[in-house]
This record gives C-alpha cells, sequence and structure tokens, in this order.
C-alpha cells in the first residue's frame, strides 16, 4: 500500500498550553480524516502531554520540535527522547533555526537522529540551504553533507521509516514558497543521496517533505512535484482554517495523482 502524505504543523515557539488546546481543538473539529493524509502536531515540550490526552489520535499525531542525544543524567535543561518516546511518534531534528541559533553541528543532529531511532521515534530530518550558499552555487554540497552524516549511523533498516525536509532557509518566513522546479531539484539530490548510501528500495520507502512559506494556494504546485511527499507548515499552521486547507489542498492533490496514474 503507498504511504500516506504527511503533513507537519510546526508550531515553533508560539502558543502556550492554553492556546495551544485551544488550536488543538479547533483543528479537530475542522480538519476531515483522510486516509490518504497522516497530520502531525509539533508543539513545544510543555505542551506535548495535554495535547496527548485531549486530541484525536485517530487524526491526529503528535511530534517534538527537538530531542537531546543522550538518553539521561546530569544534562539540566534538556529533553530525551528517551523521556519522549511515550509522547510522540516524530521528531523534528536538525531545523534551520537550530543550528543557526543553537550551534547545532552536523554530528550533533546525527547523534539526535540516532538517538531518536534507538528511542522508537521518527526523524523528520531538516535539511537545506541558506541564501548565501545557493548565491555561491554551494547547494547540492551542503545538503550532501547534512543528509550523508545525518544518517551516517543508521542502518538500511533504521532509513526505511526516515522522513527528510527539505527546508531552503531563504524560503522559511518568506513571502512564497521555492518554485516547484527548484524543489524538484532539491529532492531529487537528497533522495539520490539515500539512494547511494541505501539503495532503491530504502530511497522509495522515505518521505520527503518541503517546507518554507507554505500556504494554501500553493500546496497543488509543490505537492505536483516529484517526489514531495508532504509539508512542513510554520505559520500557516497556527491559523486553523489556513492549516485545515492546506490538509484539504494535499488530499486533493492525491486524488488527482491517483486520476492521472489511471488515465
Ligand atoms: P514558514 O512556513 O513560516 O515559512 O516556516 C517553515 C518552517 O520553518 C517549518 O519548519
Amino acid at each position: 500500500m503507498k504511504q500516506p502524505k504527511l503533513v507537519v504543523a510546526n508550531w515553533k515557539m508560539y502558543l502556550n498550553v492554553h492556546e495551544a488546546s485551544l488550536l488543538a481543538n479547533r483543528l479537530g473539529k475542522k480538519v476531515q480524516s483522510h486516509r490518504d493524509v497522516e497530520v502531525v502536531l509539533a508543539p513545544n515540550y510543555l505542551c506535548l502531554q495535554p495535547l496527548s490526552r485531549e486530541i484525536d489520535h485517530h487524526k491526529f499525531k503528535l511530534a517534538a520540535q527537538d530531542g537531546y542525544y543522550i538518553d539521561e543524567g546530569a544534562y539540566t535543561g534538556a529533553v530525551s527522547f528517551n523521556q519522549l518516546r511515550e509522547l510522540v511518534n516524530y521528531a523534528i531534528i536538525g531545523h534551520s533555526e537550530r543550528r543557526r541559533y543553537f550551534n547545532e553541528s552536523l554530528d550533533e543532529v546525527r547523534d539526535k537522529v540516532a538517538a531518536a531511532v534507538r528511542n522508537g521515534i521518527t526523524p523528520i530530518l531538516c535539511v537545506g540551504e541558506t541564501k548565501e550558499e545557493r548565491t555561491q552555487k554551494e547547494t547540492k554540497q551542503v545538503l550532501h553533507d547534512q543528509v550523508v552524516t545525518a544518517l551516517s549511523n543508521l542502518t538500511a533498516e533504521d532509513a526505511e521509516s526516515l522522513v527528510l525536509a527539505y527546508e531552503p532557509v531563504w524560503a522559511i518566513g518568506a513571502n512564497e514558497p521555492a518554485k516547484p522546479d527548484t524543489i524538484a531539484a532539491a529532492v531529487d539530490w537528497i533522495r539520490f543521496q539515500v539512494r547511494e548510501l541505501y539503495g532503491k528500495t530504502t530511497e522509495s520507502s522515505i518521505r520527503v517533505l518541503y517546507g518554507g512559506s507554505d500556504e494554501p494556494e500553493y500546496v497543488s504546485g509543490i505537492m505536483a512535484t516529484p517526489g514531495v511527499d508532504g509539508l512542513l507548515v510554520g505559520r500557516a499552521s497556527l491559523n486553523y482554517e489556513r492549516f485545515s486547507d492546506i490538509i484539504t489542498g494535499v488530499h486533493l492533490a492525491v486524488l488527482s495523482e491517483d486520476k492521472t496514474v489511471k488515465a
């Protein structure tokens, strides 16, 4: 069976517990369940426990926005994947905001990916180049280094359920997403790295998302891009109507893809 598409709401450092519950509740009423679309909410750590009690788990899954790579110990302020394992199915790892503001290195991202997998949590590994790197024509090198290092401690079996997200840093918080051609080239290159490491079967079982200024009006164009299996949504996921429209858009994209295949 084909894997469902994946739509992830990255709420970043927005919303307190009360606001997050309110938004999840509104989404619960508005969003229709579709067998072909899996919807994941990634609130801050504080909201994970209350949301896990409140949400309809047939409709939504939960993700952490990060996690520490050591399972337990004297690491004040850290939350480990081992502590998150009962609450979340997924964890966003290596988001560009963590690489930039928290100085996360390639090796740290690699260790986090391995720790998530070890604890039964599916990593949503974020990769993407900055504007300067794109201008300097370093995009391929950057994506290669980010993907290859992050996966270097995983077996092919570990890698099969992975989710990768192409998030060009210059398209995050921007006026519009990257163009479909740009997304297609980057996603193709990311998939090529996975194929080189683990072979075709693993490459075809991973899901690759696009993130960066996703809004309802861009969904059909992005989802029609070869190799794209879903979206990692920032700002628009904080608004229940826009986020719900994005989910519907992804479902409609799957229906039209199926029609094209059958025709
Ligand atoms: P925006 O959708 O706000 O551009 O954020 C994208 C993002 O960083 C998702 O992880």
